[in-house]
């Protein structure tokens, strides 16, 4: 089975062929330089850029695979949660091509997709389950008991910024542009850690929730009185500091709930989840503790459409199927699959 996965929900325009094997090719177009612009993503843009890109990518996934139409059997599509004119680029683009070829349709959930790119191979090997995900992006941070790749139950979810949103928001204050994430990164490479205290929010009544706006707000008061007071920041110190206790947060929150659930497989996934301190502080504990850990190879943890391709091919194989009157959805509740 051969899937042709297209996902276009933010700024990212991204086609994939997904079969047996793992990922065939992966080619994706980002409209990052364009937003970075306006300090972030500008909905109206975004849809005009995937509508521009996406039919030539289609081209350049043919080149890039050697495959031709007669290889694909499915046709996959980001269905949300995601920006509604961006989802509807990729959505009637999908549409079109599967009425065009007669292909089976399926709607995909962005969120729980990104959890499988963890898994894909040939470079990864497959998740084992009952496995705890945590997907941290630029819009979500949630927590996950996966019993299967289509079966998926939140434990917890950020009640204020995602983590990649604190990223970005701190990146911003310390002068970087957007999205910041990875210049906080390479930042923090050259920093040390214990310069500047600060805080790792608790959320009330919950124990698996996370809450990252504090965090980030006290990045923002550590610049703003330097400014006042005409001192100099060490940003690079700082980035250690701020990098350092998201992947506190993250790591603890991970092997608590990895005791409290006895699901001790660790999935980590979406864009923060290809920052090297994060990385490094999973990999120490779950080595610790003997539990298996499995990210994302680099260029999988952001957007693409392979993650999208691997989770309509188990969807597929549990039975889902779409029709012409799938349609975007912007915001999914995340305890509740929607096909
Ligand atoms: O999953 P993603 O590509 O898009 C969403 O679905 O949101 O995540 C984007 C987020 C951005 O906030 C970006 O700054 C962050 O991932 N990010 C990183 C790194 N690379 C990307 N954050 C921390 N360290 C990185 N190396
Ligand atoms: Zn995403």
């Amino acid at each position: 089975m051969l899937v042709l996965g297209v996902e276009s929900s933010c700024d990212e325009t991204a086609l994939a062929l997904v079969g047996d094997d793992g990922v065939a090719a992966s080619v994706m177009a980002t409209q990052a330089d364009l937003h970075a612009l306006f300090g972030g993503v500008v909905p109206e843009l975004a849809s005009r850029e995937h509508a521009r890109l996406i039919g030539p990518l289609l081209d350049e996934l043919w080149r890039a695979s050697g495959l031709t139409w007669n290889d694909v059997d499915r046709i996959a599509v980001t269905r949300g949660p995601g920006l509604l004119g961006s989802l509807l680029v990729g959505l009637a683009f999908a549409k079109a091509l599967a009425l065009g070829r007669g292909l089976p349709l399926i709607g995909v959930n962005h969120l729980h997709a990104h959890l499988l790119a963890a898994g894909l191979p040939p470079d990864e090997e497959r998740l084992a389950f009952p496995a705890l995900g945590v997907l941290v992006s630029g819009g979500h941070t949630h927590l996950y008991r996966m019993d299967g790749p289509t079966a998926l139950t939140a434990l917890g979810r950020t009640v204020d910024d995602a983590a990649g949103e604190a990223f970005d928001k701190a990146a911003r204050v310390l002068g970087f542009p957007y999205p910041g994430g990875i210049h906080i990164d390479r930042a923090a490479q050259q920093g040390r850690r214990g310069q500047y205290k600060l805080p790792k929010p608790k959320v009330n009544g919950s124990d698996f929730d996370f809450s990252f706006s504090g965090l980030k707000t006290a990045v923002i008061n550590i610049s703003h009185h330097a400014q006042q007071v005409g001192e100099q920041i060490d940003v690079n110190n700082l980035a250690a500091d701020f990098q350092g206790t998201v992947a506190d947060i993250l790591t603890d929150h991970l092997m608590r709930a990895a005791e409290h659930t006895g699901a001790n497989k660790i999935v980590v996934a979406g864009g923060v989840s290809a920052n090297s301190g994060l990385r490094a502080a999973l990999s120490k504990a779950c080595e610790e503790r003997g539990y298996p850990l499995y990210l994302p190879q680099l260029s999988l943890c952001g957007d693409n459409a392979a993650m999208i391709g691997s989770q309509a091919y188990y969807e597929y194989r549990a039975g889902v199927r779409g029709d012409l009157s799938l349609n975007g959805v912007a915001s999914m509740p995340v305890d509740k699959i929607f096909y």
